[in-house]
């Protein structure tokens, strides 16, 4: 058949089923595919861009080449349809179900506390899935590994891992079954805790002999792994019959045709290269990872594409005289498998690349673009931060190419790359084969990347370094230096490599090198992707870092005693270390409920999330989840894409033509008030002028969202631009204020500071925040075709303001209007208003169609749109060093009651040895020149309740049937912060029965009015208390009919009330009494009180690359008598992680327009499951209990972000220790987050030294510190 006939079918599986897809668009993915068309919601939609892992999938195929069935991860928002035939998929529904049974990868994770809002669960559930199907019985390492691709925003990871930890058969950890002094973990625990053993030793050593061991037993036990089923391998499914049969025949050509793009797929390399020269300008796609990308994010259009799945001769490995070659189309994780055994098995000099493309592959993405993205598809993107392509020219790897006119080899030199993403190649040649050579004796290779996050992220600055010497001697013969990051290409060093051929290789050369590197490797001070000073220092680091490694190798393999190779100074060699982690550590202790304390009585016990077991199967329901209606519209956003201008005209015309457009929505269709917002000083759809890059101008309404994107993109809008304040300088400068502006005033500071002996004054700058929710705002809208009823499911943490702002933007009473909440995927403060945005954007929609509108934001929009927490500036002048003491007065007058950050503050120094450990860092750093530890502990007081006295009530609704079943509703929504867990344990406490009788369905504007958002750390405090006193009312009813039944049962009780006609539904009410505070007069009470806790965090810095790792932490928190000790421990270390990366890592970059450039996971980077402390240790402080909140509990979320300001400091202290080598001692400013740039530049030494700095305001830089 020829390209242009109707298409064929695609045939694959999807959980042993199999699919039969007539009409298959190539433009669709795996996703979109299972979740609209297959209706299988488990697999979950983060970013599109293939950069958390939430739609982590597991693909089997039988792989005709190398003769077995693969299984391998991937991301389904990337994987194309069409590339799916003869495949089987296996998705989170297809493991386990809590309907019949969990899969151990779902129990273990939900059990271990491992799932908080869950949105990302599946994806890792998958990630775990997957890698047990390959190895039964993997290492800590592998599991650690196997998550690189999979991004979590609530846990902190620790959970997940310790849950998993589990499967790992070399920490011979029995994860706690033994439950004694023999596990590992207690050891650890024992450790930590001062040497206290929680009691359990229960030995005369024993440091609570004597005390109360009703109240002073602590655990270390947040679940029992003994419960967990066996992890049985032969269970698994097998692969389908069909498809074995089906690969093995031989295939033919296929083809596919949609809308705009044809996919063809041919079986022999002459049908493909005929069809290369057919269609020139078609792309080549096997794992989709950059054409995908391309054509979502980048409006990027390819009518025809071409996929050499299934030819041998791009798949073949062959391993040659010289050394081995790899199809183009082998998967990186095929090209690492055959490089791993390649370096096992043959001479190690003779694997030198190896070795360095190992590492870097290392670094290179996640599993799950490794397991599809192509070697050939690295090269040919011809990326200049490429991983791979400084490596292969560094090497001289050699590349055949194929055409109509035959095959040609070439090698990969500083002629390959011709422009910014252009190669030599022509459109009609095809790359068919890539060639890695082996090393030679006397030949030397290295390969660097830094990135602003080790794990999945792409390069900054990334290298490939290659040296041969004269054998038996330490002169240069051949010397290749290439980087990435450099310029618009992989680029050669070749002026410097050709200046140090036949010199020695010693301290004169490197001094030359970095001479010449820096008049070769320079940049323009506006060039794209800023970092200027930090990339070029970048490039010196490096070749310093090869310069140790190869003189360490010469040393080692020169034996002669007259080789005139300089030793290695002893404080350098850590220098050239490759990154290592040790192997994992924590714990996390907690009081135990007082002995007595009877069995069906859960608070204060670590009950599982009761969401987790559905989250890890994927039953979990998330607003984008909800079945279509059937005549159910998708909504696009049309956004400005300025900061601020006038806007002249909008044009939808050419929106028309998309096919299943609807019709254009805007500021003229708002049949209530386009103003909005919490302040009023929003708009629904902007009318005149826009403030921000991302404000909303209008929407686009389609059948599909495919089409209202490509709508939505088409809509022509003409501005007048006007001139932005963009930074916090500028709005300073020209007193652009949010009003009124707050002032406190104590004391007589003028006298103060004219009294003071030493004053410190200076500057710091706090970068901004995305909340970076797993789950993205999501709305759907549907009109209840009745007196403007509209019934809203959204992903908010404010039904009742959503309520509002919908009912004002429609005209109507808030009683028209029902807002219901299930779940969120996460929320973190970013859905407490900002959901409004979008919310009235889709009512108005709905309303104007008169259908059900749905809208969920695509990563990228979202981070555009709704803002995130802001950047701060402070100028401080300070004059002591203090901590509080019981009764001291606040600096707003607020008298400190119940202060227990004192004990915090001991017992982290000595469960963390500060003293002893701080001798052994300075010890380290004495001894190491370019590696520095710092440490440091840091206390934090955060006051709970809104700062809005009237925000401080909370309502609840408890229906009580029949059957003795129990309805509970309260005002809090539930983010995966665990509310409804602890409301459950509170209404179970307070009624007397079990958990299991009372059931939270969802948060609703029709049950509870009126509710406060669920924010502010407080929502348990005062739900907790509105849903006992709910429960109370019905107690008092029931109290008569429990006293002429007394022997009665919870079911006999509620019987006989029904029948007796007692009411069996209550609602509670609760606020905070006593609250407010007046700014004034600095007088008042703005906190019912305050948590405490401490941290210690040790790091350790690369004092060349800025590339840091967070070694330990140890928290002490108090939290009151916790509710939950497994649910506060979870949200502790949720939030110093999010916290880790507000101050490390979390940077976002703006143009000097205003124009956000971090709009997804790509470029903006969020802690990941290598970036936690590698000994984690969490305590949660004994015996505090809070006398204003429900049963003695505190309040927790919110306050230990800030303890992981303790990882900053400590890396400051390292940066101090740097600087000290530089002969630096001076106090120096570093700004958050602490990434390796501002790590990096801040260690002087002689390298920087070789690089001044453009002078500011002599250029326009590419990004701005807003
Ligand atoms: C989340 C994510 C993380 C990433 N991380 C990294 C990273 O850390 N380091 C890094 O270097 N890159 C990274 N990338 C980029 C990308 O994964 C790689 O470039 C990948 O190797 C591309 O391979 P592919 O098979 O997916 O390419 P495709 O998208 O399938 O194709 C890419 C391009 O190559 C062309 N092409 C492919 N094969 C041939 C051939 N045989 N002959 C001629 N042209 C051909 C195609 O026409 C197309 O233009 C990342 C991408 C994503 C999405
Ligand atoms: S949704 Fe696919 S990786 Fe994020
Ligand atoms: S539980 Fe992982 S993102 Fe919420």
């Amino acid at each position: 058949m020829t390209p242009t006939e109707a298409g064929d079918e695609l045939v694959f599986f999807v959980n042993g089923k199999k699919v039969v897809e007539k009409h298959v668009d190539p433009e669709t993915t795996l996703l979109t595919y299972l979740r609209r068309k297959l209706g299988l919601c488990g697999t979950k939609l983060g970013c599109g861009e293939g950069g958390c892992g939430a739609c982590t999938v597991m693909i089997s195929k039988y792989d005709p080449f190398r003769k077995k069935i693969l299984h391998y991860t991937a991301n389904a928002c990337i994987f194309p349809v069409c590339a799916l035939h003869h495949v089987a998929v296996t998705t989170i529904e297809g493991i386990g179900n809590t309907k019949s049974r969990l899969h151990p990868a779902q129990e273990r994770i939900a059990k271990s506390h491992g799932s908080q809002c869950g949105f990302c669960t599946p994806g890792i559930v998958m990630s775990m899935y997957t890698l047990l199907r390959n190895q039964p019985e993997p290492k800590m390492e592998d599991i650690e590994d196997a998550f690189q691709g999979n991004l979590c925003r609530c846990t902190g990871y620790r959970p997940i891992l310790e849950g998993y930890r589990t499967f790992a058969k070399d920490l011979n950890c029995c994860g706690r079954v033994a439950n004694g002094t023999g596990c590992c973990c207690s050891e650890r625990e024992n450790s930590m805790n001062g040497g206290c053993c929680g009691g359990k030793a229960n030995g005369p050593s024993c440091c609570m002999k004597g005390k109360d061991d009703s109240v002073t037993m602590v655990s270390s036990s947040l679940f029992n792994a003994s419960e967990f089923q066996p992890w049985d391998p032969t269970q698994e499914p097998i692969f389908p019959p069909e498809l074995m049969t089906q690969s093995n025949k031989q295939q033919k050509k296929i083809c596919f045709k949609g809308e705009r793009v044809m996919w063809i797929q041919p079986t022999t390399l002459k049908e493909l290269v005929d069809l290369k020269s057919q269609y020139p300008s078609a792309k080549l796609v096997v794992g989709n990872t950059e054409v995908g990308i391309e054509m979502r994010l980048k409006n990027m259009l390819y009518p025809v594409i071409i996929a050499p799945a299934w030819i041998s001769e791009m798949n073949a490995v062959q391993h040659t005289e010289t050394g081995i070659t790899f199809g183009a189309a082998c998967t990186l994780s095929s090209v690492e498998e055959v490089l791993r055994k390649a370096v096992a098995e043959l001479p190690s000099y003779k694997t030198e690349i190896f070795r360095a493309v190992l590492e870097q592959l290392r670094w290179f993405a996640g599993p799950q673009i490794r397991n599809v993205a192509a070697l050939g598809g690295n090269i040919m993107t011809a990326s200049p931060i490429s991983d791979l392509n400084p490596v292969l020219m560094a090497s001289g790897s050699k590349l055949t190419l194929v055409s109509s006119e035959g095959k040609s080899t070439i090698t990969m030199d500083e002629k390959f790359f011709t422009g910014y993403r252009k190669t030599i190649v022509k459109p009609e040649e095809i790359l068919l084969s890539v060639e890695i050579p082996y090393s030679k004796k006397s030949e030397y290779f290295s390969a660097f990347k830094q990135a602003s996050r080790r794990e999945d992220d792409i390069a900054i600055v990334t290298c490939g370094m290659r040296v041969l010497f004269q054998a038996g001697t330490i002169r240069v013969q051949e010397i290749k230096l290439s980087y990435g990051g450099m310029a618009p290409t992989t680029v050669l060093a070749l002026k410097t490599c050709q200046a140090i051929t036949g010199r020695d290789w010693n301290e004169k050369l490197l001094q030359d090198v970095c001479h010449l590197l820096a008049g070769e490797m320079d940049l323009p001070p506006s060039v794209p992707g800023g970092m200027v000073d930090f990339r070029r220092t970048l490039t010196l680091s490096f070749f310093f870092k090869f310069y140790l490694t190869v003189l360490q190798k010469l040393s080692k393999d020169h034996s002669d005693p007259n080789n005139l190779c300089e030793p290695v100074p002893l404080n350098y060699i850590s220098a050239t270390e490759l990154f290592h982690k040790d192997p994992i550590a924590n714990a996390q202790l907690f009081q135990e409920v007082p002995k007595g304390q009877v069995v069906e009585d859960m608070v204060g016990r670590p009950l599982m999330h009761v969401s987790a077991a559905k989250q890890a199967c994927g039953e979990a329901v998330y607003c984008d989840d909800i079945p279509h209606y059937e005549n159910e519209l998708y909504l696009t956003l049309v956004i400005s894409t300025k900061a601020h201008a006038k806007i002249l005209s909008i044009d939808a015309s050419e929106a028309q033509s998309v096919p299943g457009f609807v019709c254009f929505v805007s500021a003229k269709d708002v049949p209530g008030s386009n103003i909005t917002g919490i302040a009023n000083d929003e708009t629904v759809f902007a009318e005149d002028v826009v403030t921000c890059v991302g404000h909303i101008i209008g929407a686009v309404l389609a059948d599909t969202q495919e089409h209202a994107r490509r709508a939505a993109k088409s809509v022509k809008i003409k501005y007048e631009e006007l001139k932005p304040i963009v930074t916090i300088q500028e709005a300073i400068e020209k007193q652009s204020f949010l009003k009124p502006i707050k002032r406190i005033n104590k004391g007589d500071v003028k006298k103060g500071f004219e009294e003071s002996d030493h004053i410190l004054e200076g500057e710091m700058y706090l970068g901004g925040q995305e909340h970076f929710y797993l789950e993205t705002h999501c709305t759907l809208a549907v009109p209840k075709g009745e007196d403007g009823e509209m019934e809203l499911f959204v992903s908010t943490q404010n039904p009742m303001k959503t309520q509002e702002f919908a009912a004002n933007a429609l005209g109507v009473p808030a009683n028209r209007v029902v807002v219901r909440v299930k779940r969120m995927g996460g929320g973190f403060g970013g859905k407490e208003t900002r959901n409004c945005i979008l919310t009235t954007a889709v009512v108005v929609a709905a309303f104007k169609v008169g259908r059900p509108v749905r809208c969920m934001l695509d990563r990228d929009e979202d981070m555009l749109i709704s803002g995130g927490r802001h950047p701060f500036l402070g100028r401080y002048k300070v004059r002591k060093l203090n901590l509080y003491n019981e009764g001291d007065l606040t600096h707003f007058n607020q008298k400190l009651e119940g202060f227990t950050l004192r004990r915090c503050w001991d017992e982290c120094l000595s469960s963390s040895s500060y003293h002893a450990r701080k001798i052994l860092i300075e010890e380290f750093n004495k001894q190491n020149r370019w590696k520095k530890r710092g440490m440091c502990i840091i206390p934090t007081k955060f006051g709970i309740s809104f700062t809005v006295p009237f925000l401080n009530q909370a309502g609840a609704l408890v229906h009580v049937y029949t059957d003795g079943s129990v309805l509970l509703t309260h005002g809090g929504t539930e983010m995966g912060q665990g509310l409804h867990t602890k409301m459950i344990q509170v209404a179970s406490r307070s009624l007397g029965i079990p958990t299991s009788k009372i059931h939270i369905s969802e948060t609703s504007t029709n049950t509870v009015p009126n509710t406060s958002p669920t924010a502010a750390s407080v929502s348990a405090d005062i739900n907790g208390m509105a849903v006992h006193n709910a429960c109370q009312d019905i107690l008092k009813r029931l109290e008569p009919i429990k006293q002429c039944n007394p022997k009665g049962s919870w079911e006999d009780w509620i019987k006989a009330a029904y029948e007796n006609c007692v009411s069996l539904s209550a609602t509670g009410f609760y606020r905070i009494p006593d609250l407010g505070y007046n700014f004034e007069k600095n007088e008042g009470k703005p906190f019912c009180y305050f948590s405490y806790g401490v941290a210690c965090s040790e790091v350790e810095i690369d004092c060349l690359t800025g590339d840091h790792k967070n070694i330990r932490t140890d928290i002490v928190m108090d939290v009151g008598t916790s509710l939950n000790p497994a649910i506060d421990i979870g949200q502790i270390e949720g939030a110093f992680v999010q916290g880790l990366g507000l101050f490390t890592m979390e940077e976002l970059r703006y143009s000097p327009e205003g124009n956000l450039y971090t709009r997804g996971p790509g470029m903006y980077k969020i802690p990941a499951f290598g970036d936690i402390p590698t000994e984690f240790y969490v305590s949660l402080l004994r015996d505090c209990p809070n006398s204003k909140a429900l049963y003695s509990s505190k309040a927790v979320g919110e306050p230990p972000l800030f303890l992981s300001a303790s990882v900053f400091y400590a890396i400051k202290d390292a940066i101090y220790s740097a600087r000290k080598d530089s002969g630096l001692t001076e106090p120096f400013r570093l700004d958050s987050p602490a990434t390796p740039e501002r790590i990096r530049n801040a260690c002087v030494d002689i390298f920087t030294k070789m690089l001044p700095s453009a002078e500011p305001g002599t250029f326009k830089p590419w990004s701005v510190r807003v």
